[in-house]
């Protein structure tokens, strides 16, 4: 299953790298078809600092405020050894090893299209990291949704904004990472307002309360994490993220994930889910569950990928030879991949006759 996993990551880098040619085919639909998960909620809900935590990695601007400009596409990619690094699409073959200037040209790339202002671009950056330690998954980090615009953005950076983070979304194939922060009311949390707007049901949406311990004393979140003050369908993950304070202070990934799990072992009122709460759990459940997904989706992925094949197929014989080197390299490799697809889909069809429901 880990392949099929890999193999589709693969199929999204593809279509990516493809759209920049800006090819009429088939090949957006693929894309579109293709799972992911977005984090979504109000400024400053934690959506950066969970995405981290589930890479296990420091590599993300985060902090208080509008930090978060443009939306970030990230590829992650299980590799069994070698050291770990990460590879922008509009820097092809640079690696970066260093996550710290990850996490800068992250930033200078927003800046690059949106000037050194508050503004907002519905431009997505593509990232891809490779490492032994996730699991393969393609994470999307938004701009939070905000209720004024501040100084330096125009009017309609609300609407703006609200109507990029919807656009992500409502993709039925979207996997929603609604994040909520515990010191504040539930009722007002922005990322269960628009999450219910498009996934009524709650058929798509991973509820994730942040900021646990910085609850007023006395009240606790207990409710919400049991699903009895907002039933969803999947169980509520608490997290404990790095306090600005442990930012500052540059406390690392690894610290902070055991204190994490010492604090839901350890205080009386999260014990007895400890099992279920904290960052490792969540990025465990949600590549459980983009397994399945992709497991239900691969008779509709197999019929769009016999599609593109033919389309891709008549392209290259109506170009006799590619007119570009790069773009007729590009349009092969999707080619292998969607047949690498094609005998995995033949090993499934063989694996799930009587018998066997394994791929
Ligand atoms: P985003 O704007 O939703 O992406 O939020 P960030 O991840 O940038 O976090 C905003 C601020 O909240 C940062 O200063 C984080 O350190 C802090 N923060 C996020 N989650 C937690 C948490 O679980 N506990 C504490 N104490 N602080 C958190
Ligand atoms: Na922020
Ligand atoms: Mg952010």
């Amino acid at each position: 299953m880990e392949n099929l996993i890999s193999l589709v990551n693969k199929l999204q880098r593809a279509c990516t790298a493809l759209g920049d040619h800006g090819e009429e085919s088939a090949l957006p639909t693929l894309w579109d078809s293709l799972p992911a998960i977005a984090v979504v909620g109000g400024q400053s809900s934690g959506k950066s600092s969970v995405l981290e935590s589930i890479v296990g990695k420091d590599f993300l601007p985060r902090g208080s405020g509008i930090v978060t400009r443009r939306p970030l596409v990230l590829q992650l990619h299980k590799i069994d050894e070698g050291r770990e690094y990460a590879e922008f699409l509009h820097l092809p073959r640079k690696r970066f090893t260093d996550f710290a200037l990850v996490r800068k040209e992250i930033s200078d790339e927003t800046d690059r299209v949106t000037g050194r202002t508050k503004q907002v671009s519905t431009v997505p950056i593509h990232l891809s990291i490779y490492s032994p330690n996730v699991v393969n998954l393609t994470l999307i980090d938004l701009p939070g949704l905000t209720k004024v615009a501040v100084e330096g953005q125009p009017d309609s950076v609300v609407a703006d904004i609200e109507h990029m983070v919807r656009s992500f979304i409502e993709k039925p194939n979207c996997i929603i990472l609604a994040i909520s922060p515990a010191n504040q009311d539930l009722a007002t949390s922005d990322a269960i307002r628009i999450s219910r707007e498009v996934d009524p049901k709650g058929e798509r949406t991973f509820g994730v309360l942040t900021k646990i311990d910085l609850m007023d004393k006395g009240t606790d979140a207990v409710d919400i994490l049991e699903g009895k003050a907002y039933r969803l369908q999947f169980p509520w993950v608490g997290v404990v993220n790095r306090s600005q304070a442990d930012i500052n202070k540059s406390v690392d990934m690894i610290a902070a994930r055991r204190r994490e799990r010492e604090y839901f072992a350890n205080s009386p009122e999260y014990k007895h889910l400890a099992h279920r709460m904290g960052s490792e759990h969540l990025g465990k459940i949600l590549s459980k569950h983009l397994e399945t997904v992709i497991k239900s989706r691969i008779p509709g992925l197999q019929s769009l990928i016999s599609k593109s094949i033919a389309e891709l197929e008549a392209e290259l014989s109506r170009l006799g030879k590619p007119v570009a080197a790069d773009a007729g390299g590009k349009l092969y490799m999707i080619m292998e991949i969607c047949r690498v697809f094609d005998q995995i889909y033949k090993e499934h069809l063989d694996g799930v006759r009587p018998g066997g429901d394994k791929i």
